[in-house]
């Protein structure tokens, strides 16, 4: 990726966020590749970045949809994606999202507890419809990661553990409302172990020949997302080790797999950019403080994560520094105690690997303006998301002023 961050900047001011979408592309020609002996159906896990361009740019190349909301299924399909490629999870839908799913029509709703299979029963009844389900199972397997993005295991809130998921299959084959279609295990995100998957996937592919032993046929094997990318030195798993080991389970069964992958297409696809305003110091502590803050780009303030990141200037005069934005909390840092290069009121830093949950968990505090994003195709720069103005921001409230 060679994207000149200078002369974005001077086109539509900072901070703002840049994909390449022909990144994006190549990591969905490798996932898809891999799977190529299967029938097989990439997902993308949308609320790693729901921009409509680049859910477009996903659909163009043949993706389905793993959406959270009914406003992601929404977004999906606003943008092309096909009812019959959309899948619905989350721990906790709403009886008017679980309506609407079922009205669209998409191809299956993830369910995760046994009381949400008695709604979604009750509201396809209600609606004459069958709904198409697919029930997620908690492995109960570590999968080595940060807590906060780790769901594989019972003290999670996610999915429901095998026997459970048995009887809730039983139950679905015996309504008339309810048509067993599919499994899903996710077990959480940036995974770089190969292990903990092998291991969960396992579990449900025996799951899966257990149910055909009792007339319980499923067509959708759905393997989650998680595949881990590179902020730092990761060892990635190998996307085409990742494919082998999840189809040799699938020994004896006809069904198609699915995957959810969200930080693999766009994480590495996206840069937020953002400009130097000051630098001072503290006693002896430097700080550097940009136009961007934690409300634009959360992960280093909420999991202490890690983004490479990159003065845009030629002074060699390199020194320990905080490197925060404007927002009124010590939380607001993008690093610690990081070397950079002595800087000038308006030096550019690009701030790496923010594709993947960066817009999509940025907020208005502070009464800040959500920046702009900006898309790359074949070398060419086009805006796929207007900075918000304070206009924007208030639009919801003024009338309501007394
Ligand atoms: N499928 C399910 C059911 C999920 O819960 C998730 C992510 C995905 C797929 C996509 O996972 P991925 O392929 O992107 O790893 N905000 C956090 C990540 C939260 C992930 C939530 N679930 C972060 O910034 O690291």
């Amino acid at each position: 990726m060679n994207i000149n961050f200078k002369e974005l900047a001077n086109k539509y001011q900072t901070p703002y966020y840049v994909y390449d979408f022909d990144h994006i592309t190549n990591q969905y020609e490798e996932l898809k590749g891999a799977f190529r002996a299967r029938k097989s159906l990439i997902a993308y896990a949308v609320k790693a970045n729901s921009n409509l361009s680049v859910i477009k740019h996903l659909a163009n190349l043949g993706a389905g949809a793993d959406c959270v909301s009914i406003g992601e299924v929404k977004r999906a399909l606003k943008v092309g994606i096909p009812a019959y490629k959309i899948i619905f999870s989350g721990v906790g839908k709403i009886d008017d999202e679980i309506r609407q799913a079922l009205e669209l029509d998409i191809l299956m709703i993830n369910v995760e507890s046994d009381a949400e299979l008695q709604r979604v029963e009750i509201i396809a009844k209600e609606l004459g419809k069958v709904a198409r389900i697919s029930i997620r199972v908690n492995p109960n397997i570590d999968p080595k990661t940060h807590p906060y993005i780790s769901t594989g295991l019972h003290e999670n809130k996610f999915g429901v553990d095998i026997d459970t998921a048995k009887r809730m299959y039983i139950q679905c084959k015996n309504s008339e409302n309810l048509d067993p279609v599919g499994i899903h295990c996710h077990i959480g995100s940036q995974l770089t172990q190969l292990q903990p998957i092998k291991e969960s996937v396992k579990i449900i592919a025996d799951l899966v020949r257990n149910l055909k032993a009792i007339k319980i046929e499923l067509s959708f094997m759905d393997i989650g997302g998680g595949l881990g990318i590179v902020y730092k030195d990761e060892t990635l798993i190998d996307t085409n080790e990742y494919a082998q080991s999840v189809l040799e389970t699938m020994f004896g069964l006809d069904i198609t797999v699915v995957c959810e992958p969200g930080r693999f297409m766009v994480g590495n696809a996206g840069t937020f950019v953002t400009k130097v305003l000051y630098e001072k110091v503290n006693g002896n502590k430097r700080f550097v403080i940009v136009d961007g803050a934690m409300n634009d780009l959360i992960r280093p303030s909420l999991y202490n994560a890690y983004h490479r990141i990159e003065v845009l200037n030629d002074n060699k005069e390199f020194s320990d520094c905080n490197l925060v934005g404007p927002v009124c909390e010590s939380g607001d840092f993008f690093a610690k105690n990081i070397e950079l290069p002595k800087t000038e009121h308006n030096d550019l830093v690009a701030i790496y690997s923010a594709g993947a949950y960066g817009f999509t968990m940025a907020s208005n505090y502070n009464t800040r303006g959500k920046v702009a994003e900006i898309a790359i195709e074949n070398g060419k720069d086009r805006l796929i998301r207007r900075r918000e103005t304070f206009e924007d921001i208030i639009a919801l409230e003024e009338e309501f002023i007394k």
